[in-house]
């Protein structure tokens, strides 16, 4: 086959715009080694990444297992940017979005077997022990993920919810954040070691990336659509896919896994990360709802309560 003219045009005129002459760039081809699976994929790199801190070998599952749903959290977050930086969106542009990340979130929803049936209790019950103080709680990217997802009112403490607006600070709203609970205090303000260092790590980078969602994250850009889209039905049920399977589907899953584990007899042994993890968990309590306008009062005083 040959290279027609008008490739080798448009070669010249891409490296002509960035004052480079084609010649050596054709001449390296001669030289460049062909790609394969394990370059493209890194496979190297990334089957070098799981080192476990036992040698209980079901430890290997629950590290490799975070690891892959750190990966579906990448791809979740990959989609709702480009959400959130598209301009002129449509029904079917977001709906398409909307259900790509809810098809990301049934996969971990529907995997999360691989927790609840995957690992030895014993094996889990000593191993969990080297991990103190960590916590799945400090998964930056699930964090993002809700940020990404809702108007940060959404993602405040139940209890504190009446106390915050518009014109509240990002810095105040920040510290009544529900998840806040899983290490706080509230009547004495002290927050536990699992919390602390978790914000001092990525509470900066929390609070650049809050400015930005505060007004680009789901469910704003949804609200700033035109009336016939936000009524278009296909695309209300694809969100209320997204926001049942977040924040009931696979909280159950996890709490669930959560029981199995770590309720022993009827009596709850303490998490890693040191939460009151039965009322903490649990949607009910909870109240995690990214669309609260898209269900009806009925189901929103029911959240979590019939399952
Ligand atoms: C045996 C498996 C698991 C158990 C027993 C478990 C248990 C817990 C518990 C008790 C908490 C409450 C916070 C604490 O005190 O540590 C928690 C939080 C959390 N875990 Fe897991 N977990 C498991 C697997 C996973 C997996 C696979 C992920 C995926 C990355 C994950 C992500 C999270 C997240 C994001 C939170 C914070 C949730 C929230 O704030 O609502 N966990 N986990």
């Amino acid at each position: 086959m040959s290279l027609d003219h008008k490739t080798t045009n448009k070669l010249k005129e891409k490296y002509e715009a960035i004052d480079q002459d084609v010649e050596p760039y054709l001449e390296g081809l001669l030289h460049s080694k062909p790609i394969n699976y394990w370059d493209y994929i890194q496979t190297d790199a990334l089957l070098n990444l799981q080192v476990s801190r036992t040698d209980l070998p079901d430890e290997m599952v629950f590290l490799m297992y975070h690891q892959v749903n750190e990966l579906l959290f990448k791809m979740i977050l990959w989609e709702i940017d480009q959400v959130a930086k598209k301009e002129d969106i449509t029904a079917t542009f977001f709906e398409t979005k909307i259900m790509r990340i809810s098809r990301y979130f049934d996969v971990l929803t529907s995997s999360f077997n691989v927790m609840r049936e995957g690992m030895d209790i014993d094996q889990y019950n000593k191993f969990r022990k080297t991990l103190t103080p960590a916590s799945g709680f400090q998964s930056a990217q699930y964090r993002k993920i809700e940020f990404a997802s809702t108007n940060l009112i959404n993602l405040i403490d139940n209890r504190f919810r009446d106390t915050i607006d518009r014109n509240t600070t990002l810095e105040h709203a920040f510290e009544h954040l529900y998840w806040q609970a899983a290490g706080k205090d509230y009547k004495t303000g002290k927050k536990s070691y699992t919390l602390t260092v978790f914000e001092s790590k990525y509470k900066d980078e929390f609070i650049r990336f809050t400015e930005f969602y505060n007004t680009n994250n789901l469910y704003a850009i949804f609200k700033k659509l035109p009336k016939s889209v936000r009524e278009d039905n296909d695309l209300i049920n694809a969100m209320r896919h997204y926001d049942y399977t977040v924040n009931i589907t696979w909280v159950m899953a996890h709490y669930n896994t959560a029981n199995h584990y770590l309720n022993i007899g009827g009596k709850t042994a303490e998490a890693t990360g040191g939460s009151e993890w039965v009322k903490y968990m649990h949607p009910k309590y909870q109240r995690r709802i990214f669309f609260p306008d898209l269900w009806s009062k009925e189901e929103l005083d029911n959240w979590g309560k019939n399952i």
